[in-house]
């Protein structure tokens, strides 16, 4: 049986079996959320009426003592009955880009490093979104959704860009995107979600960024480097591409046409395990140091990580090293999806 979830002055319908985070973003009413798979507790909420049920909530994110006080992951938690909410902070209840189902067709599935591809998908009509944010695919035949990065700014927003790092025995990638997907193929597509964008453009005064990505950790910052450029196209950004060797690296180029057009813009290729090659502009060793080396001071710089657990982690203490407030930094971690 439907139920209602209201936040504030929004009141939305929530399916049966729908998490109450989905109900609010397909009716385009704004709730944090991050991995929407339990494991970050960016979506945690207060229950202040009604009753939930957490079904697979994790333990380790929503602890027995958090649901005793009313705690729920918003991404997991369905309803048992019209329940209201509040976040534990940061903003809720305002209006954002609904999320949606959309089929896609495949317009190029290219090779662009090691291990690593170039995924187009044309709408059949433009989607909303902001630079940074992610989109799901559904592995057809399966119940299987795999989330992506969008490369994308806002206003490219009918053919998306993914970039898609093959994962060993993995269903979405060697036993699909890299196992024959196709140009003409159909791809269902979900999205936007995800809090990793910029504050609006009214709000951003221009100040530098520093952006870390390993891997495809790299592509979420694209959009976002060229979203903030086109704002302010004079400010400082400092960007950081952690791969293990120069066969990992790619859009060196892309970076290179941005970097012509914006002197305040540097793009800085790191191999983990390699030595550059002898003239190259590549550093060795890990992004984050690479930030420590080249940074003395971040105070009102803002934060950008993408890519593995550890390398997110590292980023944060080396921003908060160089004196960047913690309310600046942004994360989105890659972990591992469970099937
Ligand atoms: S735990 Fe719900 S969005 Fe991460």
């Amino acid at each position: 049986m439907a139920h209602t979830a209201t936040i504030g002055s929004q009141e939305v319908l929530c399916g049966e079996d729908q998490p109450v985070l989905s109900a609010f973003l397909r009716a385009g009413v704004w709730m944090p959320n991050s991995c929407n798979q339990g494991t970050c507790g960016t979506c945690k909420v207060r229950v202040v009426r009604g009753e939930v049920d957490h079904r697979d909530s994790p333990t380790d994110t929503l602890t027995h003592e958090e649901r005793g006080q009313g705690l729920a992951l918003a991404c997991q938690a369905t309803l048992r009955s019209d329940i209201e909410v509040q976040t534990l902070g940061g903003v809720a209840g305002c209006s954002t880009h609904p999320l949606r189902d959309l089929t896609a067709t495949v317009v190029a599935n290219e090779p662009i490093a090691r291990d690593t591809r170039r995924l187009l998908l044309a709408l059949p009509e433009p989607l909303g979104f902001h630079a940074g944010q992610y989109v799901e695919l559904v592995v057809p035949g399966s119940n299987v959704r795999r989330q992506y990065s969008l490369v994308n700014t806002a206003e490219e927003d009918t053919v998306l860009e993914l970039h898609v790092r093959s994962v060993l025995g993995g269903v979405a990638t060697e036993g699909w995107i890299f196992a024959g997907l196709a140009e003409g193929d159909e791809v269902a597509v979900s999205g936007p979600l995800g809090d990793f964008f910029l504050p609006p453009a009214a709000e951003d005064e221009g100040g530098p960024l520093v952006l870390i990505g390993g891997g495809t950790g790299l592509a979420p910052l694209v959009g976002l480097v060229r979203t903030a450029l086109a704002r302010h196209p004079g400010r400082r950004v400092l960007l950081y591409h952690g791969v293990r060797g120069s066969e990992d690296l790619y859009d060196e180029e892309r970076m290179a046409e941005l970097a012509r057009l914006h002197p305040g813009f540097t793009f800085v290729p790191v191999l983990s395990d390699e030595q550059p090659a002898p003239g190259s502009t590549h550093r060795s060793g890990f992004p984050t140091d690479c930030f420590i080396e080249d940074v003395q001071s971040a105070r009102g710089w803002s934060g950008w990580l993408c890519g593995p657990p550890p390398m997110v982690e590292a980023g944060v203490k080396a921003f908060k090293r160089r004196r960047m407030a913690p309310r600046l930094i942004h994360r989105e971690k890659f972990i591992p999806a469970s099937d």
